[in-house]
């Protein structure tokens, strides 16, 4: 899988770019670990989309609705996620079937339910360069 060692400012430009690329329907799941900058990239690939309005980590509401000129992103954060009866109550199915864009943060938490067909972005810090981060795609 191709991946880049890049700083704030150049994974948001990546995340930009991958946005402006995406078009529905679309599954992206978004790995790393708690700070990795899943939130970040996700905040730039809807940028690169064309949402305008505020797009804030849905912590608590596991799930966000933003518009945009390329239809309806859903932004997702299963960190909470307590068993698949809540992932149910979420719309789950509803979602896979949408058509809409749908970017996942901590998609482990719904593993067995992912859609096969999906895009991967990964995370990961880097002990020796803690302004970087390792970022690693799906083509
Ligand atoms: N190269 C970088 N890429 C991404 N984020 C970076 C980078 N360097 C520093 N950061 C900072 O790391 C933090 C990442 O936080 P963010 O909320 O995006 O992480 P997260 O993966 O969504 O965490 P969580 O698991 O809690 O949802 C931000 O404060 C961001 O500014
Ligand atoms: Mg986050």
């Amino acid at each position: 899988m191709p991946s880049a060692e890049l700083p704030l400012a150049e994974l948001v430009a990546w995340g930009r770019a991958f946005g402006a690329a995406l078009t529905a329907p679309a599954f992206i799941a978004i790995r790393g670990e708690l700070g990795a900058g899943k939130t970040t990239l996700v905040q730039a690939i809807c940028d690169g989309l064309g949402v305008t309005g505020e797009v804030t980590s849905p912590t608590y509401a596991l799930v966000h609705e933003y518009g945009s000129p390329r239809g309806t992103v859903h932004h997702l954060d299963l960190y909470r996620l307590r068993d698949a009866s809540q992932l149910a109550q979420l719309g789950w199915e509803d979602l896979l079937r949408g058509g809409t864009i749908v970017l996942v943060e901590w998609p482990e938490r719904a593993e067995g339910a992912l859609p096969a067909e999906r895009r991967e972005l990964s995370l990961a810090h880097l002990a020796a360069q803690p302004d970087r981060r390792r970022l690693t795609w799906t083509a």
